[in-house]
């Protein structure tokens, strides 16, 4: 709606010059209008996923460039990045977002450590696509679940080689261990407990996290163009985690629904907090 009444008060405007300096100012007028595309709520779940090569997703996470600007930023503006260079027909839409407004999600929000900014990053970007039409909201539980259940980040040398951006030295399994340790699994979607199990598991300060923090970035952007491409194929997407079973079995009585028992919406794993984990 929000369009369209600019567009009207765009013709108003129009209107007027037509009659004060005549017609000849038209047309320009016109296209400037029409080529300036913004997003409205309205084009929430309309910009068409087309597939994106993971390793260069991850690449361009890794951007020295763009790792410097936080977590949220990184993943949210390499799958931006990587729409607007592809064959979606949506692909200058993607160009016209202002992946920017993404900075802000680093630290878990302002070093809060609430949500960690790489699943915060893929709820923007999911709520912002279509998969042939399809919502893709369905697939942001496979993000949650790999990002909770998978030791990260990655670092076989294979994936190290693949994303090292072209002006640095080395970034080889042996510089991973050195100034990452051992990958860990985070057990939580809050960036304060997986960088505070990566800390303690490694014997390092949350001072020390950059490259560790860098690499998970790249990790979650290689993933989640992985699972978006294989939905946009309709692939098996069992081979992505899901909800643990206990995660489950809580949610069958504690769910949105439910009077009876407390009242629950929630798809974190419910024994992080809970359990005795
Ligand atoms: C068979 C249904 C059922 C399942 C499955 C279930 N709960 Fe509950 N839960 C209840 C009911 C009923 C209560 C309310 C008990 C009461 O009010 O005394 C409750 C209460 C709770 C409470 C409130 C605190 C307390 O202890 O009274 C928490 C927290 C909770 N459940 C967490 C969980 C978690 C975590 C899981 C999965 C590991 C789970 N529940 C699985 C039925 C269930
Ligand atoms: C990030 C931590 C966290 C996670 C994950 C989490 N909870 Fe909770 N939950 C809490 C906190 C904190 C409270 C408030 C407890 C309080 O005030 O006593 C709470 C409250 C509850 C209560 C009400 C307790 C009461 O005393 O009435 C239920 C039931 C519950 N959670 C179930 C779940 C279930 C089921 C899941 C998984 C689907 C889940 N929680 C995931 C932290 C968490």
């Amino acid at each position: 709606m929000m369009s369209m009444d600019r567009r009207n008060a765009l013709k108003n405007i129009i209107g007027i010059t037509t009659c004060a300096a005549g017609a000849t100012l038209v047309p320009s007028f016109a296209n400037a209008a029409e080529e300036a595309w913004s997003l409205t709520p309205a084009d929430l779940g309309t910009l068409a996923y087309a597939p994106i090569d993971p390793m260069k997703v991850a690449k361009l996470a890794y951007n020295q460039d763009v790792r410097n600007k936080g977590c949220m930023y990184q993943v949210f503006h390499a799958l931006i990045t990587a729409l607007a260079e592809s064959e979606s027909p949506d692909a200058a839409k993607f160009a016209a977002i202002p992946t920017a407004m993404s900075v802000y999600g680093s630290g878990g929000i302002f070093g809060q450590g609430t949500i960690c900014g790489n699943n915060n990053a893929a709820g923007m970007f999911f709520k912002l696509i279509n998969i042939k039409g399809e919502s893709a909201s369905a697939h942001l539980a496979s993000v949650s679940a790999y990002y909770e259940q998978t030791a990260l980040p990655l670092n076989s040398a294979e994936f190290l080689a693949g994303v090292k951006d072209d002006r640095d030295t080395d970034l080889t399994p042996e510089v991973f261990a050195t100034k990452v340790g051992e990958p860990t699994i985070a057990k939580s979607l809050l960036c304060h407990a997986s960088l505070t199990r990566w800390a303690d598991a490694n014997d390092m300060a949350i001072k020390d996290k950059g490259m560790r923090c860098q690499l998970l970035s790249a990790s979650m952007a290689y993933k989640i163009a992985e699972i978006l491409n294989t939905a946009y194929e309709a692939g098996d997407m069992s081979v992505f985690p899901g909800k643990t079973p206990a995660t489950t079995g809580c949610s069958s009585c504690h769910n949105t629904a439910s009077t009876t028992v407390p009242s629950v919406m929630a798809g974190m794993e419910c024994d992080t907090c809970h359990g005795n984990d």
